[in-house]
């Protein structure tokens, strides 16, 4: 029977690896063992509750202004012991975060297979996101499985020289989730609180729009709101301190500026479905609103989601002030353009992504 276990750590990873685990613990032949970092905490668990997940292991390493060295030496040290214990045949890791980099080097150290999901997406770019851009890459290099959510990620893979046996082209599992979490009939305080206003959501965390780059997004939000009476805004920051304190010093008393915690998934993502238009750095909500047919500003110099912008769901602004303004008033402002960006087709996959996965994983060798 094989063994799997599964390392994951923060709110993004968690929630495209959910159906995943799902999916494995399923089926028969198999023996499933998850193991969280706790890279996250309350944004992890979070999504550990919603999917009913209990992790076997929580290595609980978050702590105040973590740093990428500490981060990685931490679970290095940590994972390297469990993965002595348990001995699995694969250890599956997802994306780009700093626990997917150290699970699958500390499953290179051990000599055990690794399967990176969501392998290939790429900006070239080692600054931009940073650091996730490299951590891709370097997982792309010790990476057994490659399941890649697109041709282009595919191809990205097969143009540094990875085995073409060993890549797959599954979709983004990132799909397969909006089937567990988007329910027509959704209702909720938030909803009633816009009122028939146009609802324009918002989320900015990337390590590299901390500072400047964070303020000059959050003037553009101010000027827009000050030229739309008909829009609000929610905002759930993102529980780093730092971000929660620029946020209320920038928002403070704007009553069409909703600033509140991290929602649990089924909530977010039914605000997706309701907005009007999504400014947001995140990489996940990319793939999720062009689902969704909401057109995204999105808050960054480059994309590795590059299959959304060629779709016309993604309009890329950086975080020039200007650009974000301009951006939002021509989806405000001619509608044609608006419905052209909201029919663009989602090119991340059908939603069974996982499913795929899980069988060349039970089915296949490297
Ligand atoms: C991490 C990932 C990033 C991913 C993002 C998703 C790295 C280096 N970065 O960035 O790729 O896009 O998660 O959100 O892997 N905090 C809490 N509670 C939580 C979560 C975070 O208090 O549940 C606070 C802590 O003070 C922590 C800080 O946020 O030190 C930053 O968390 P960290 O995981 O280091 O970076 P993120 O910006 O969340
Ligand atoms: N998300 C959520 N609650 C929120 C904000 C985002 O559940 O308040 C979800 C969102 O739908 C997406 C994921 O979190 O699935 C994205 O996480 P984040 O933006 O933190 O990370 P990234 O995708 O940029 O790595």
């Amino acid at each position: 029977m094989k063994k799997i276990m599964v390392v994951f750590g923060t709110r993004p990873e968690a929630i495209k690896m959910a159906p995943v685990i799902k999916e494995l613990y399923k089926r028969d032949g198999v023996n499933t063992i998850v193991c969280v970092t706790g890279q996250h905490r309350e944004m992890l668990n979070q999504v550990l509750e919603i999917f009913d997940i209990k992790p076997d292991y929580n290595l609980e390493i978050m702590k105040e202004s973590q740093t990428l060295g500490y981060i990685t030496s931490t679970i290095l040290m940590k994972l390297d012991e469990i993965i002595k214990i348990e001995k699995p045949d694969i250890v599956v890791v997802h994306g780009d975060t700093t626990t997917t980099f150290a699970a699958s080097l500390s499953a290179f150290y051990n000599k055990v297979e690794i399967a990176h999901i969501e392998a290939g997406l790429r900006t070239y770019n080692k600054y931009s996101p940073y650091p996730e851009e490299v951590n891709r890459q370097m997982v792309g290099i010790i990476s057994d499985y490659n399941f890649a959510p697109t041709k282009l990620a595919y191809e990205n893979l097969i143009k540094e020289g990875k085995n073409i046996k060993n890549i797959y082209i599954t979709g983004n599992t990132a799909i397969d989730v909006l089937k567990y979490t988007i329910k027509p009939d959704f209702d909720n305080e938030y909803i009633k609180w816009l009122d028939n206003s146009k609802l324009i959501l918002l989320t900015a965390h990337r390590r590299e729009n901390i500072g400047v780059p964070l303020e000059r997004i959050f003037e553009a939000v101010k000027e827009i709101v000050d030229r739309y009476q008909d829009v609000k805004v929610i905002y759930p920051v993102h529980k780093n301190p730092i971000l929660i304190e620029t946020a209320k010093k920038v928002f403070e008393n704007m009553e069409r500026i909703k600033l509140i915690e991290p929602l649990d998934v089924v909530t977010f993502h039914n605000l997706i479905s309701k907005s009007h238009i999504i400014l947001t750095d995140s990489g996940g909500i990319q793939e999720e609103a062009p689902a969704l047919n909401i057109p995204v500003v999105v808050l960054r110099d480059s994309t590795e989601r590059q299959e959304g912008v060629e779709a016309g769901t993604l309009l890329m602004a950086g975080t020039d002030k200007e650009k974000i303004v301009e951006k939002v008033c021509s989806l405000m402002e001619r509608k044609d353009e608006y419905e052209r960006v909201a029919k663009s087709i989602n090119p991340y996959g059908d939603g069974t992504a996982s499913s795929q996965i899980v069988d060349i994983l039970l089915e296949r060798n490297v």
